[in-house]
């Protein structure tokens, strides 16, 4: 049996997949250790996780030292990397939408968006034929309209409440995002049969 290397997203999703893995047959233990290790191997089914920041697990796998991969589809909508996209796990469902102020318009000369996803926003506007200057943040998105830092942010929403508690409404609906099974092409073609018998038992555990 081929070893697989997984990039998983740190947190809420690993463990949400880390459940799918096990419902999907593969033999993990019950109680992983979830300590600070970034690295976790499983040796009885040839498994190793990679915990990652979202952001990176595209990176990891573009680059091979993960085979396989669990991503935002917002991550990837983001990053436009060269991977395989395989099988939507309709995990931690949200949609990236644009919000403002109520009952606000955009200013007509280069109206300022705030965002975490430049890529998703530029390109969103362009396609509505707007003109925006992207303003760049890590996090707190939601506060950039608030303070007059930006016509309107592009963010996920999720329960929706964020946007809710800081007085924000959504404006529009960009795309939906879940999360993905990624795989590196090479890998992919390598272990085509350990990459393709995995797709199909975790097939059956999407819900
Ligand atoms: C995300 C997102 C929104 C919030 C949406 O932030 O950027 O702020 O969750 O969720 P809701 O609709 O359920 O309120 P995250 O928690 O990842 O933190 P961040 O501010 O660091 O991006």
């Amino acid at each position: 049996m081929k070893a697989l290397t997984i990039a998983m997203p740190k947190g809420r999703i690993f463990e949400e997949a880390y459940v799918m893995l096990q419902e999907a047959g593969f033999n993990l233990p019950e109680e992983v250790e979830m300590t600070r290790k970034l690295m976790i191997e499983i040796p009885e089914e040839q498994i190793s996780f990679i915990l990652a920041k979202p952001m990176d697990v595209p990176v990891y796998v573009e680059h091979g030292v993960a085979d396989i991969g669990i991503a935002g589809k917002d991550v990837l909508l983001e990053q436009a990397r060269t991977v395989h996209e395989l099988l939507d796990l309709k995990i931690s469902e949200c949609y990236i939408a644009s919000a403002g102020l109520p009952n606000t318009t955009m200013n007509e000369i280069a109206p300022r968006i705030a965002t975490k996803y430049p890529n998703i926003a530029m390109k969103y506007y362009k396609g509505i034929g707007e003109q925006v200057e992207i303003i760049e943040l890590n996090g707190s998105i939601e506060l950039a309209p608030m303070i007059g830092l930006s016509d309107r942010i592009v963010d996920i929403v999720s329960t929706g409440r964020t946007l809710k508690e800081n007085g924000l409404i959504e404006y529009e609906r960009i795309a939906e995002v879940s999360s993905r099974l990624i795989a590196n092409p090479v890998s992919y073609r390598m272990k085509s049969e350990r990459i393709q018998d995995l797709v199909t038992r975790l097939k059956k555990c999407v819900k």
